[in-house]
């Protein structure tokens, strides 16, 4: 994975993205899993917004954290994510499932790449990539062109 310097994002918004999924955990609706996970994305003009995951009795009707925020900022109207920050502080790492990678594609920035930042813990450095090596040769938007 790249590293820190590498990111089209600067230091201080991968640290403020972190921060804002770190919050998001704590409103994690885990009844089951017990497994919060928080994602803070980067949409275009700069504002971040935040999902969790959101589970339900009948297990298949959960929804991760990474696409409640790319839902919830497509419904204040906003098309392009720049970046997403994801924190699962049970998996340090953790990267987003299958399903959240072809979501977070739907909305990839017009140029240049999509940022993903995944929280290693209190005490290690954010790893950062890209959605591109996380999901190669993906199928999106422009393939119905
Ligand atoms: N989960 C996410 O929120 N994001 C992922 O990328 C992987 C898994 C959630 C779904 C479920 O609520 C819990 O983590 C355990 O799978």
């Amino acid at each position: 994975m790249a590293a820190h310097g590498e990111s089209q994002i600067d230091a201080s918004m991968i640290q403020k993205m972190l921060e804002g999924a770190r919050a998001a955990t704590a409103r994690a609706y885990v009844p089951y899993s017990s497994f919060p996970v928080g994602a803070a994305i980067l949409v275009e003009d700069g504002t971040i917004v935040t999902g969790v995951n959101v589970e339900n009795a009948s297990y298949g009707l959960t929804v991760c954290g990474e696409r409640v925020a790319i839902f919830n900022a497509a419904a204040q109207g906003y098309r392009e994510v720049r970046a997403v920050a994801v924190s699962a502080s049970k998996s340090p790492g953790a990267t987003p499932c299958g399903a959240c990678r072809q979501v977070l594609n739907e909305f990839k920035p017009t140029s240049g790449e999509m940022t993903v930042i995944l929280d290693g813990g209190p005490d290690a450095e954010p790893a950062v990539t890209t959605l591109g090596t996380l999901l190669p040769h993906a199928f999106g938007p422009r393939d119905l062109a």
